[in-house]
């Protein structure tokens, strides 16, 4: 098969980039299972915009550069948070139904480090898939593959030319395409909590890696703090407005555990509060989320109320226990702002990316946006490098070796083993105990394996492999704590940035200003 660009995932980047490609163009996007299986169709974060009359892009820009810990790409975070009014506006004024407010305005929540009520929802705590509906309604030309699993990356003379994708019943097929575009999401399900849809094991990770990109940054994980606790199992996730709407996090006799903390207290960065929910577990408490000063819980939270429900968790009882889990990846493949990665004709956008935006650690509901923001330059780029390029030729593959399938890990031990060693708080003996035991089923060989012959669940298995060596890899080269990467052994942040300065702008006829860091 040929087309000008394929698109592997189809989460909020995939979809906003397919949207914005000239119709022109042959798009064919490439799906592990159905749209609907995707992070971005679960999210119940919204999307953060400083729209509000009392707010400004400059104080988002800050949040997200305290959130990330000030390990962000300046230009990338700074072009991010002006440009997040106009795509709302944009999905407004085509008719998507984000939730407003008796007087008509659209409604804005508050979560983790926002100063400011920026947050718009849709559906509730069902943004996600109101978006994700929205945008698939726009994209009826576009070429749909569902339950389809790239495998390889096909490079020749340096670049990247298409993919290899095996169907369910494990037929291989080729596709050759001028443009390649990972946007498979992070790797959540390499951990054993994890806020992440079943698909998510770190595919366009592995495949960026293997194929020769360069990736950063891996060993900043985002665990949330709040996936449900169903009998000792992270059941889906309860979404940081919770916290937003005033539930507070409690032990089993009451006490209040974020207090002196924080000055956000439950709304603090997400590994703040992690790290305090993980501490007080690790001493034997059970962490509930005291919900009872909500109204209206189950019509604000219409997600939330059944998952508890599915799980048999009562809401009336103003307490939903909860446990930490993996939720982002804030590293991933190197792009520049227009998504290109280190291979020509390979691009990468939404959380497979590393474009430096969200730093140590995302700022909460920065990733739908990211997708947005990314989807669209990216879709920019290639309408107008049209023509160029084309690489129809395929010239061979590099040599590689039989696989040996005794050396596949048991899925269920390496998630342990992830949330135990390369998890929420980790050390050099922990990193060091998790790397000999991947290393164990020969990386090497998995980097360099031919994987034509395998079937979906083993490939799973591969990425997942690979993903997981790649962020405890990381973990251990990173001497410092810094936003969702913490060492015991290492607890202290080395300070990247030099020095700060004081910015003034004007709102609404007032002057306002805000502490901009400026990093080395
Ligand atoms: C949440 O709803 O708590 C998640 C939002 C996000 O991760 O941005």
């Amino acid at each position: 098969m040929h087309a000008n660009v394929v698109i592997i995932g189809s989460g909020i980047a995939a979809l906003q980039l397919a949207k914005k490609l000239s119709s022109d163009l042959h798009v064919i996007i490439i799906t592990k299972t159905e749209v609907t299986t995707s992070n971005s169709y679960l999210a119940q974060g919204g999307i953060a915009a400083a729209i509000a009359d009392y707010d400004h892009p400059t104080k988002h820009y800050q949040d997200t550069l305290e959130a990330g810990r000030f390990h962000n790409n300046l230009e990338a975070v700074s072009l991010m948070t002006e440009e997040a009014p106009e795509l709302i506006n944009e999905l407004l004024l085509e008719g998507c139904s984000f939730d407003r407010d008796a007087s008509g305005h659209v409604k804005l929540g508050l979560e983790g480090a926002h100063s400011e009520k920026r947050i718009v929802h849709g559906g509730g705590d069902a943004t996600g898939k109101t978006i994700i509906d929205f945008l698939q309604q726009q994209i009826n030309h576009i070429t749909l593959m569902e339950n389809m699993t790239v495998y390889e990356l096909m490079i020749s003379d340096g670049r990247c030319i298409g993919v290899k994708a095996k169907e369910s019943n494990g037929r291989s097929i080729q596709v050759f395409a001028d443009h390649t575009v990972i946007a498979t999401g992070g790797l959540g399900q390499i951990y054993s909590f994890t806020s992440n849809a079943e698909t998510v094991t770190g595919d366009g990770l592995a495949l960026a890696y293997r194929a020769g990109a360069q990736l950063a940054d891996m060993e900043f994980v985002q665990f949330h703090p709040t996936l449900l606790n169903a009998n000792g199992k992270g059941a889906g996730l309860v979404s940081e407005a919770v916290r937003g709407e005033g539930a507070r996090l409690v032990t089993e006799d009451g006490t209040y555990i974020m207090e002196g903390v924080h000055p956000y207290k439950d709304l603090a960065p997400r590994h703040v509060v992690s790290q305090t929910i993980f501490d007080w577990m690790r001493r034997g408490h059970t962490i509930y989320l005291d919900i009872s000063t909500i109204k209206h819980f189950e019509s604000h939270f219409p997600t939330v109320a059944s998952i508890c429900e599915e799980n048999g968790i009562h809401i009336n009882s103003g307490k939903i226990p909860v446990v930490p889990g993996c939720h982002f990846l804030m590293g991933g493949i190197v792009t520049n702002l227009n998504g290109q990665t280190t291979i020509p004709n390979l691009y990468a956008i939404g959380e497979a990316a590393c474009t430096g935006v969200h730093g140590a650690n995302r700022l909460a509901s920065n990733s739908l946006l990211e997708g947005l923001f990314f989807g669209k330059r990216l879709a920019a780029f290639i309408n107008e490098s049209q023509g160029e390029g084309n690489l129809f030729v395929r010239k061979g593959t590099n040599e590689r070796i039989t696989p040996s399938r005794s050396l596949l890990p048991d899925v269920t031990k390496l998630k342990k083993s992830m949330m135990e060693r390369t998890g929420i708080v980790r050390t050099k003996e922990n990193l060091k105990q998790q790397l000999d035991f991947l290393e164990g089923f020969a990386i090497e060989q998995w980097l360099e394996a031919d994987l034509d012959s395998l079937s979906t669940e083993e490939l799973n298995q591969v990425f997942m492999l690979i993903s997981s060596w790649l962020v405890t890899k990381s973990a251990i080269t990173r001497t410092e704590s810094r936003g969702g990467h913490l060492r015991l052994d290492y607890p202290n942040e080395e300070k990247a940035w030099e020095k700060t300065q004081i910015i003034q702008y004007k709102k609404g006829g007032c002057v306002e200003q805000a502490e901009i860091a400026l990093t080395t």
